[in-house]
């Protein structure tokens, strides 16, 4: 709280990891850009044009369209599975798809895995390469003059597969750019890509135009904060309602209530659903996707908290460890979706026990979007199948070991088995 809201300016800036300074990433980025006029407008750009409630609100039919993709291609590859008598599928692996299909028919209008898209599959294959760069402990962030040496070849790995997600998002907006020549007035699109295209100020300080190679970066951008953070969530979510089999019948029972059995479940839905709720928050308490926030920097010589900190010092807020405080949170390692049943905290960044988005003027931007994919993608999966665990685990031996890096997901994919509801 004292940092968010004493000091929030002072660490209003961000300390980019070395790695993402790879072909001028970091000059075009928002999410590791410095605190300065070019982040502030492209801040204001991205909450009016992309992230407004209008906007995330009138998108509901694309997040309903990528969802009941989803579905689709668990019951295929179920139909596969049962075929060569094999048991399990790897939920991680739909879940990403879908986060990562909602990003893209809001920035892109496109569905990059529909099968016709020769690009899709490269540009997700890129896109998990940079992820995985991204995170990778590298010593050149923690000894600055070993920068130049790039001891672990992470930076010219990152160049080389960053060339490769940035060439594609390239082509997507040179696409673009010749559809609109063709097109004129009578345009198709009205995305975020052509509200970058479009960018000519806000009448404030800040660009009057955005660079080709900063709407690649933006593009980009948006897949990479997307994605990961939200189906590794839902991933945790299903993870721990499979080890309590109790809370998993009282969210598959809530759900029933809401929708009934005979028609489709709606994103609406999910408001009326205080436990499903609950589970996401405890889920994000216990798991938040980014566990050390995006690394914050000081902008100038500070007071805080009785230490003397010298500019740009480089500053992480521990939000994992912070919601298993036990000076904050009753029983903090179990997993208690009813502890915040008739509670007020939420993730919104006001209640600082509880900040898997950050908070403040970098508190993520995402997430309204990030809130309503959540909620409707564990909601869908729970109405459409039953689910037991694959791999020969049980709800007490399931592992639950985490991966580290910028983005923390379950070490051990999980394996499970959908069974079909009839209704
Ligand atoms: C469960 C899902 C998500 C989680 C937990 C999450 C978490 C975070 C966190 C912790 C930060 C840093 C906040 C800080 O420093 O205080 C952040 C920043 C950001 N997030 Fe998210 N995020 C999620 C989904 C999304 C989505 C769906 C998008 C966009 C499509 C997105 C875009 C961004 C961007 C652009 C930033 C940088 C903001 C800035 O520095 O000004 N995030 N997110």
């Amino acid at each position: 709280m004292e940092l968010f809201k004493g000091h929030d300016f002072v660490f209003a800036d961000r300390k980019c990891p070395h790695a993402l300074t790879a072909l001028g990433y970091d000059q075009g980025s928002l999410a590791v850009g410095r605190y300065g006029d070019y982040w502030r407008a492209l801040r204001r750009l991205c909450s009016a044009e992309l992230f407004v409630n209008k906007r995330v609100n009138d998108a509901a039919h694309l997040r309903q369209k990528c969802v009941d993709s989803m579905i689709m291609y668990i019951e295929e590859e179920m139909a596969v599975k049962q075929a060569t008598k094999e048991q399990g599928i790897d939920l991680s692996h739909f879940l990403f798809l879908l986060a990562f299909n909602v990003v893209g028919n809001m920035v892109l209008s496109r569905d990059l895995l529909d099968p016709k898209s020769k690009d899709g599959p490269e540009f997700y294959d890129a896109m998990n390469l940079v992820m995985e760069w991204a995170g990778k402990p590298n010593v050149a962030d923690f000894m600055p003059w070993l920068k130049w040496l790039d001891p672990q070849g992470i930076k010219a790995s990152m160049a080389k597969d960053m060339g490769r997600a940035m060439k594609i998002a390239e082509g997507f907006v040179k696409e673009r750019l010749e559809e609109r020549k063709l097109r004129g007035e009578m345009r198709t699109t009205n995305d975020f890509l052509d509200t970058l295209l479009d960018y000519e100020g806000d009448g404030k300080e800040g660009p009057h135009k955005i660079s080709s190679q900063n709407i690649n970066i933006i593009i980009l951008e948006m897949f990479f904060a997307g994605s990961e953070t939200t189906s590794s969530t839902i991933e945790w979510a299903m993870a721990e309602l499979l080890r309590q089999p109790e809370s998993m019948k009282k969210a598959k029972d809530e759900i029933d209530q809401v929708v009934g059995l005979n028609r489709k479940l709606e994103e609406n839905d999910t408001e009326n659903m205080p436990f499903l709720q609950a589970v996401v928050k405890e889920t994000l308490r216990l798991h938040p996707p980014v566990p050390l926030l995006l690394p914050r920097n000081a902008l100038k010589e500070t007071k805080f908290m009785g230490f003397d900190i010298p500019k740009d010092t480089q500053v992480f807020v521990n939000a994992w460890s912070i919601g298993r405080d036990p000076d904050a949170w009753e029983d903090p390692l179990a997993f208690k979706p009813k502890r915040f049943m008739g509670s007020k905290i939420d993730c919104k960044g006001q209640n600082f026990e509880l900040i898997p988005f950050g908070s403040g003027r970098r508190i993520c931007i995402g997430l309204s979007l990030a809130d309503r994919v959540l909620h409707l993608g564990l909601a869908t999966l729970l109405y459409h199948f039953d689910w037991e665990l694959g791999d020969g685990s049980t709800p007490k031996t399931l592992d639950m070991k985490e991966r580290v890096g910028i983005i923390q997901r379950k070490l051990h994919p999980l394996k499970v088995i959908p069974k079909k509801r009839s209704m």
